[in-house]
């Protein structure tokens, strides 16, 4: 049978993860906003390139009717608003969580059995919006972020030594913030350890870059964030579940103990199957590393705290 996913928030990243996900054949595709119209054109649109990209995957899109997210697989939530200037952080999470609270409130209804990939900011605290929201055991709930940012870092470095990404081997831990933790140590290239190739001083500036990545891009952009390598981090993601690959990539998951972090979702290596997050790799890491991941961790505690007060 098909696999199903849905795509809540047919904006930039939604739609771009909805094209990769059919150009590669991995399901049929769903894609939910609350605008109208345009996820029903985005879906036309995208049905229309299919002979040209040789692919027979359905793309549909439909205004706020979750009958049509029915039986997903995956749903990859993606609604929200960006900050805009004069807005507080406040004033983003509390729009955002009551996006994310209503979006997945409906998802659990209709796709009860599904597993979640939340892209939404910021990230690491709308996992929790979205746990408490869907009642789902904690295995199906995965925030994206650790594999753009992987995917950054791996990028600089590519860059940086003029060789294929492909050769290029990345780990970034922690929250996706400024806080986030990449692991030079745990970086190769065709198994080569990246500090036996770089200066420490160049490393520090390539994970100085990563830490920016997102705002060096609204920088250019000027009028939104970044969509195509987010998408396609998304879709890398969905792609390890549904062929039920066993792949070991950086996501944020609900942390019970791990690396010492209780009831948290932060960015750690997990083994994602078909049952989502299958394990969670617990790597060793240095007296500071360890700092850095604990800093992160706090970080993303005081997201949570204020989403907490400002339920209340
Ligand atoms: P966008 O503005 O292009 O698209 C967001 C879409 O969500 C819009 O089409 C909007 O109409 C829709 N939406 C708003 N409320 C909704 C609701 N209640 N139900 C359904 N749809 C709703 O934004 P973009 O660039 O696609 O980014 C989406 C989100 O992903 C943002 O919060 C952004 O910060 C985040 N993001 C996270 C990344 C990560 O690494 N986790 C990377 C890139 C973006
Ligand atoms: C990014 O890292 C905005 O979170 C988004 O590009």
């Amino acid at each position: 049978m098909r696999k199903k996913v849905t795509v809540v928030g047919a904006g930039n990243v939604g739609a771009t993860a909805a094209m990769r996900l059919a150009e590669k054949e991995l399901a049929d595709v769903v894609l939910i906003d609350v605008l109208d119209g345009v996820p029903a054109g985005k879906a036309l649109d995208l049905m229309e390139a299919a002979p040209v990209e040789k692919h027979d995957s359905k793309v549909t899109g439909v205004t706020g009717d979750y009958s049509a997210a029915k039986d997903s697989d995956i749903v990859i939530i993606t609604a929200g608003i960006p900050r805009k200037p004069g807005m507080s952080r406040d004033d983003l999470l509390n729009t955002n969580m009551g996006i994310m609270k209503s979006v997945v409130t409906e998802i659990a209804k209709v796709a009860p059995n599904s597993i979640l990939i939340i892209v939404s900011n910021p990230l690491d605290a709308m996992c929790h919006v979205a746990l408490d929201a869907s009642n789902f055991p904690k295995e199906r709930v995965i925030g994206m972020a650790g594999v753009l940012d992987s995917a950054r870092f791996r990028t600089f470095i590519a860059m940086e030594l003029n060789v294929s990404v492909e050769n290029v081997q990345a780990f970034v831990l922690g929250g996706h913030g400024d806080s986030m933790v990449p692991l030079p140590r745990y970086s190769s290239v065709a198994g080569i350890p990246l500090p036996d190739l770089m200066d420490a001083d160049k490393i520090e500036d390539l994970v100085e870059r990563t830490r920016n990545g997102g705002a060096e891009i609204v920088g250019l952009l000027k009028t939104g964030s970044a969509y195509y390598a987010p998408a396609s981090s998304a879709v890398e993601m969905a792609e390890a579940i549904l062929k039920d690959k066993k792949k070991i990539l950086p996501c944020a998951a609900c942390l019970k103990g791990e690396y010492g972090i209780n009831d948290l979702f932060i960015g750690v290596p997990v083994k994602l199957g078909e049952k989502g997050v299958e394990d969670i790799i617990e790597i060793k890491l240095t007296e500071e590393e360890d700092n850095s991941l604990k800093n992160s961790a706090a970080a993303v505690q005081g997201l949570v705290d204020d989403l907490k007060r400002l339920t209340e």
